[in-house]
């Protein structure tokens, strides 16, 4: 079964259950990531924030404040299910929409053995596919360049700001920070282009730790 089984295009609008798309992702997610994947009801808001973009949905992210236009950008508490929710959502996007994960942590350490042309590789828009989720925007750990201290990941967001701009090339973020957080790390260059790049998406600050 596929998600487009379940949601009815009818003059280009999506009609769909909700319940239904709930259901499916469960079923979904226990085949990714076994039986005990389950959505918590408390988190049926950022679901269904998340599938009225996946299917375009015009009038619900409307409500949301969200556009189909830009990426996502999800934050929450430690292990409230990002990543797991990303590497779904993954599973469920038109072609067209693709994207890999890719966590930062991974990308400062590529940066430690390459140097500057990681910067460069993750700012091209030849690769394939296009779209990037970040994983884990903000735990990556502080980078210097001959002596020089520099935001690795920082620049990367600058990079793909232009390349959304230019291109409409889409990047995602799973973080634990939140907007203020992130202009700590970042600095206010990258604040000031989240919303315009992202659909900011939040879990309730109290969501539980999936992992206990
Ligand atoms: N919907 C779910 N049902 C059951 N278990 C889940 C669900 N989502 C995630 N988990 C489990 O909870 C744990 C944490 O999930 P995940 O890594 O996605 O969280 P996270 O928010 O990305 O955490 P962190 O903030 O540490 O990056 C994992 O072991 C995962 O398998
Ligand atoms: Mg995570």
């Amino acid at each position: 079964m596929n998600l487009s089984d379940i949601i009815n295009y009818t003059d280009g609008i999506p009609h769909y259950d909700l319940k239904n798309i709930i259901q499916y992702l469960e079923y979904k997610g226990k085949h990714k990531f076994g039986a005990h994947f389950r959505i918590s009801p408390h988190d049926y808001e950022i679901i269904f924030q998340i599938i009225s973009w996946i299917v375009n949905d015009q009038k619900a992210c409307e409500k949301y404040g969200m556009s189909y236009r830009k990426g996502i950008l999800l934050s929450g508490p430690v292990g409230c299910g990002k990543t797991s929710l990303m590497k779904l959502v993954a599973t469920l996007v038109p072609k067209n929409r693709a994207y890999i994960m890719k966590p930062t942590r991974e990308i400062t350490m590529e940066f430690s053995k390459r140097g500057y042309d990681i910067v460069n590789q993750y700012s091209r828009s030849v690769r394939s596919p296009k779209a990037i989720c970040f994983d884990d925007l903000g735990v990556e750990p502080p980078m210097r360049y001959f002596g020089d201290r520099i935001n690795v990941i920082g620049e990367i967001l600058l990079s793909r700001y232009d390349l959304f701009i230019s291109k409409q090339i889409l990047t995602h973020a799973t973080t634990n920070l939140n907007t203020q957080e992130i202009e700590i790390r970042y600095g206010s260059r990258v604040r000031s282009r989240l919303r315009e790049m992202f659909n900011l998406i939040s879990f309730s600050p109290d969501a539980e730790d999936k992992r206990r």
